[in-house]
């Protein structure tokens, strides 16, 4: 049944799914550890779900509600946000519980129709602004509207009296809940990268927006985070309120990411002896990537941890490589920024991907290294030199704070 359980405190309950079967969130990212869809109950004078989980796991869910339910109604269906995978069980919920009211805001009523064709009757929807509260008997829920982190009818919830956020989308990350649903009962370490992943891919080009909620969660007293995917923050949610802040504010660590497209090996033999200058230069975190081989949204999420980046590219029918070129796309779309970038590549016999990707250099807001290393056809001494001279300006840049 995957649906798995807990008491967060007295009638307030997770209730959530593990999914291991969908190979890519949103259809395009892998998902080797899985995601999680969490989902929340609380039982008070009235009770309130809030947010669902994805349609594939409908049927353990339902069967949870119920349980945590105990015989009695559901009266409120709390919506933070109609991505499908929190959305996707509302109409089997409703069919459920016919009398239950929504509480969303102006978007989400209008969403409800869109994705949904639900046209709640105006005494079954309470549309909240920010500031709002629901009352439920012993716990209230304040609303926090979060627009575009991740959708724009995005918001959060807050629970005074034992400082809960209900987060939805922000805090979240991939990998499944194995055990431990709770950060205290895991090595968080091990969920860091899978968590930036999330983040960088899915949230990242919002990091605008992402810094304003994140300063109006901030001003909450929290001693526990409900989040949507991932770990229920209860011993020490400062950790991922630190971590999403630093990402969303493109704060970047020393290092250096060497991303390639290299059709037989000459801009590869380009990249490595890069990466051996590098080393040489003393920088210690360098990770070089095979643009073709490795899925763009694993690239992303180490150029967003590392201020160093270099991109080479063989020259494909005078152009930049198609998938370096797919690459460049992911990064402007991600509205990249606060690196240092580093430009090299094959001229071929026409030349264009050198010329490609300085074009695409004028289009971020990257500090461009001086040197700009182009072989024709196979790296020669001569341009063994400038690829020396270019790690070296890298890891002097990566010295100035
Ligand atoms: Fe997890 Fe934007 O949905």
């Amino acid at each position: 049944m995957n649906c798995l359980y807990a008491k967060i405190l007295d009638d307030l309950y997770y209730i959530g799914a593990n999914d291991r079967q969908t190979t890519l969130f949103e259809n395009m990212w892998p998902l080797p550890e899985g995601v999680s869809y969490n989902a929340y109950l609380i039982r008070d004078e009235k009770t309130a779900l809030l947010d669902t989980v994805r349609i594939n796991k409908v049927d353990g869910f339902v069967n949870k509600v119920l349980e945590v339910l105990d015989g009695r109604k559901l009266d409120y269906l709390v919506i933070h946000h109609m991505e499908p995978d929190h959305s996707g069980c509302i109409t089997d919920i409703l069919k459920l519980f016919p009398d239950l009211i929504f509480v969303g805001n102006k978007k989400t009523k209008s969403m409800l129709y869109d994705f949904l064709e639900l046209t709640p009757d105006d005494d079954k929807f309470i549309e909240v602004k920010d500031g709002d509260v629901l009352d439920l008997g012993k716990r209230q829920l304040q609303f926090v509207m979060t627009p575009m982190v991740h959708w724009p009818e995005s918001m959060v919830s807050y629970e005074p009296n034992d400082k809960v956020l209900f987060s939805q989308d922000i805090f979240g990350g991939f990998g499944t809940v194995d055990g431990a649903i709770f950060d205290d009962q895991a090595d968080y370490n091990i969920f860091r990268s899978e968590t930036r992943r999330y983040y960088s891919n899915i949230v990242g080009k919002y990091s605008m927006m992402a810094v304003k909620a994140i300063e109006k969660v901030k001003q909450l007293d929290i001693n526990i985070i409900c989040p949507v995917h991932g770990f229920v923050w209860r011993e020490n949610p400062q950790t991922i309120i630190d971590d999403y802040e630093k990402w969303a504010n493109y704060e970047v660590e020393d290092g250096v990411v060497i991303v390639y497209g290299s059709m037989y090996g000459n801009t590869e033999g380009m990249a490595d002896h890069l990466a051996t200058f590098l080393a040489k230069e003393g920088v210690k975190n360098i990770k070089v990537f095979d643009v073709s081989k490795t899925h763009a949204s694993y690239i992303l999420n180490e150029i967003w941890k590392y201020k160093g980046l270099i991109l080479g590219s063989a020259t494909y029918d005078n152009s930049v490589y198609p998938n370096m070129y797919n690459l460049l796309n992911v990064l402007k779309y991600n509205k990249i920024k606060n690196h240092v970038l580093g430009i090299f590549g094959s001229y071929g016999w026409s030349g264009g991907a050198v010329k490609d990707l300085k074009a695409f250099a004028e289009t971020g807001k990257f500090d461009v290294l001086e040197t700009v290393v182009e072989a024709r056809g196979t790296m020669h001494k001569e341009e063994e030199e400038q690829l020396r001279l270019l790690a070296k300006e890298m890891a002097e840049k990566l010295k100035e704070k």
